[in-house]
């Protein structure tokens, strides 16, 4: 296997419309820091780079919704997903963002260069328009019916029901997202990366020199292969994002899917002068960490572009991962599906590493996996405070106990010493190897294995029983238990920095090297030890009923806006002689009263200009009495009079109801005199 000498490793950079979710970290961003952290112990020359992309539909969709600038929700959501990666301890190098100005001058020129070496090709196609709204309607401003599974709200780029890809003239009955009309078609003109061009290069490179790479990840590149790429457009008629740069394009902006992982060198340019190492280099391993609805734009469409450009590598691998679900559900952004980091930081202090655990052992790696709150609490009771917090606060309490905080001095080992002291390297290339082959889960229980260990040694020694009848037997025994804990801050590094850290802060040592794994001299005899403290407290049901409870809430909430747009069926025709015999007068309510000993009933008292009359009507729900004095409303005046609660009502106040059965009462759009009627 060839050797590198220094290492890329790039996070997808993760859309600036809206926080991070777990989905998120299981599938990119926490794989990406154990392996960067990983390298740096190991004392490579390692950077991680990521950033926000905040160009792209989505993000002027969103901005049109709440009535604010594009910039305006990539400056919310930039600092929201910064600061929540800090709190988790991602350790990019730099997180940077595409609407930095390198980046804007970075991508432009790479385009510049495509553009010059005639790589792109023309073309006028006719494309959807929204008249009402005078723009084209690109990727998700358009919407209709999927041609593969029938949902009727695909979008032009893609259906989230089925993960089709599609083409905005695939869909049926399509309609602008920005005004609900239905679009004409209309000219326009766009450059294209003529991806067909590259499909001989693109099989020798992955389909024969990568067949390394995950299982997934070769199997979607080899489908895509087999299909036959097709010319893709690299601009948009749109007016956020980077200007295309050349004459004639005024309107036009680059692809958010071509700037885009141009993000990962300007990230690179901003950080260090020395960029062109890192990306030019052959002796550099690049490596795109990435969800797997990325790969076909991390493996196809981004080579294709590196290679047209020349002059740059390629990466060595883009290990891909599934999606996370949320109890048993998809995640959803729209939907508020989610567990958001920036929450999770708030209503878990302190507990980073128990996140970063979780989403580690149940990373969906070679499938989608799901995340329940349940398997979070016993994850976190049985195996970080019963096996790691448990092993480390024995180790160093007894050590306290017994030998007042120092490191006691080892005396003969016996071969069960050195049996369970013999396990730690086949741990640690175990360890290596599973870093090293992006299998992060199987590394995980590796460094968890060295916890169990320990573990186990201490209940099979049992120091604090042999303590009084041999004392320096249990030195040793501490002494090695000690060993082991030090081994234990290294290897869980990676998975668990702010444990490593506290495990060597009670060691009272600085920062330990990866080569020190594996060995037992790692303290010396004498050393003093910091005090122990506990390194993961129980999770009590009662936080995970709440957690249950807030996802309880939005599935309700969802289920309500769902009802609430149904409509309920027209009924049978009505001649107009039987409409006719309706009676309907606008009305101004006088005066309105609650009806004793009930909770919907309000009696009003209307002047309907015929006369003044009581109603007795069901809205109290809705509205006070207060608010309903001076109001016009519609009443059918010639309805049957009926008793109700002992009061006669005659008439019926018109009113507006929802599928849910929420009232609103229907009013005239301007005063009119009472009397007046309608129809
Ligand atoms: O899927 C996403 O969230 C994209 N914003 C990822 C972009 S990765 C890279 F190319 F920048
Ligand atoms: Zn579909």
């Amino acid at each position: 296997m060839k050797k590198f000498k220094r290492y890329l490793v790039t996070s997808a950079l993760p859309y600036a419309n809206g926080p991070v979710h777990i989905g998120h970290l299981a599938g990119v961003y926490i794989p990406s820091d154990i392996y960067t952290r990983y390298l740096r112990l190991r004392g490579e020359d390692v950077i991680s780079v990521c950033g926000s992309d905040e160009h792209g539909v989505p993000i002027t969709i969103k901005a049109r919704q709440e009535g604010v600038t594009p910039q305006d929700i990539v400056d919310k959501y930039h600092n929201i997903i910064k600061k929540a990666f800090e709190g988790l301890g991602m350790s990019f190098d730099i997180y940077s963002r595409t609407s930095s100005p390198v980046h804007h001058r970075t991508a432009s020129d790479f385009f510049r260069t495509l553009y010059d070496k005639g790589v792109f090709t023309e073309q006028t196609t006719m494309q959807y328009y929204d008249e009402e709204a005078g723009q084209f309607l690109a990727d998700r401003y358009i919407m209709g019916t999927c041609p593969h599974c029938q949902n009727d709200r695909a979008y032009g780029d893609q259906c989230e029901k089925c993960g089709s890809s599609l083409a905005a003239t695939d869909l049926i009955n399509p309609r602008s997202t920005i005004t609900g009309s239905v679009p004409v078609m209309r000219e326009t003109r766009h450059w294209y990366l003529p991806l067909d061009r590259y499909e001989e290069f693109l099989r020798k490179w992955i389909l024969e020199g990568h067949k390394e790479w995950k299982v997934n990840v070769y199997g979607q590149c080899k489908s895509w292969l087999d299909l036959g790429l097709q010319p893709r457009a690299v601009s948009r008629d749109l007016d956020w994002g980077i200007p295309v740069p050349v004459e004639g394009a005024e309107g036009k902006v680059l692809y958010v899917w071509f700037d885009a992982p141009i993000g990962y060198i300007s990230a690179t340019k901003e950080l260090t002068p020395d960029w062109e190492k890192y990306w030019k280099s052959e002796d550099t391993k690049m490596v795109h960490f990435i969800g797997k609805d990325n790969i076909v734009f991390h493996c196809i469409v981004f080579p294709s572009m590196l290679k047209a450009h020349g002059g740059y590598i390629l990466p060595e691998n883009v290990p891909a991962n599934e999606f996370l679900n949320l109890e048993g559900d998809k995640i959803s952004t729209s939907r508020n599906w989610a567990v958001w980091l920036h929450e999770y930081l708030e209503e878990f202090p302190g507990k980073q590493d128990v996140l970063r655990y979780v989403l580690c052992a149940n990373a969906p790696e070679t499938k989608d996996n799901d995340f329940t709150w349940k398997d979070f609490q016993a994850r976190n009771n049985n195996e970080l405070v019963a096996v790691l917090g448990n092993f480390v606060n024995r180790a160093l309490v007894l050590t306290d106990k017994y030998f007042g905080g120092a490191v006691p001095a080892a005396g003969a080992l016996t071969d069960y010493d050195r049996d369970t002291l013999g396990e730690l390297p086949a741990l640690k290339k175990s360890l290596e190897e599973n870093i090293e082959n992006y299998r992060f889960r199987e590394a995980l229980k590796d460094a968890m294995g060295i916890a169990r260990l320990g573990n186990k040694y201490l209940a099979d020694t049992e120091p604090w029983k042999v303590v009084k009848s041999d004392p320096e037997r249990v030195a040793t025994i501490l002494n090695v238990a000690l060993q082991i804990t030090a081994n234990l801050a290294i290897a869980v590094e990676p998975f668990m920095p702010f444990t490593a850290a506290k495990i060597l802060d009670m060691l009272a040592v600085e920062k330990l090297g990866w080569e020190k794994l594996g060995t037992a001299d790692i303290l010396p005899a004498g050393h003093r030890i910091g005090k122990a403290e506990l390194l993961f407290e129980k999770i009590e049901d009662s936080v995970i009923e709440r957690q249950l409870q807030k996802l309880a809430d939005t599935k309700r909430a969802n289920q309500e806006r769902e009802a609430s747009k149904k409509v309920t069926e027209q009924k049978e025709s009505v001649s107009f002689d039987d409409f006719q015999r309706m009676d309907i007068r606008v009305s101004t309510i006088l005066a309105a009263e609650k009806v004793a000993k009930t909770k919907k009933l309000l009696k009003l008292t209307v002047d309907t200009g015929i006369d003044r009359r009581e109603i007795v009507s069901g809205i109290a729900e809705y509205y006070t009495p207060e608010e309903l004095v001076g109001r016009q409303v519609l009443v059918l005046v010639n309805l049957e009079p009926r008793e109700l609660k002992g009061i006669l009502s005659r008439g019926m106040i018109l009113m507006g109801e929802d599928a849910l059965g929420k009232l609103v009462l229907l009013s005239p759009s301007a005063a009119v005199n009472s009397g007046a009627t309608v129809g």
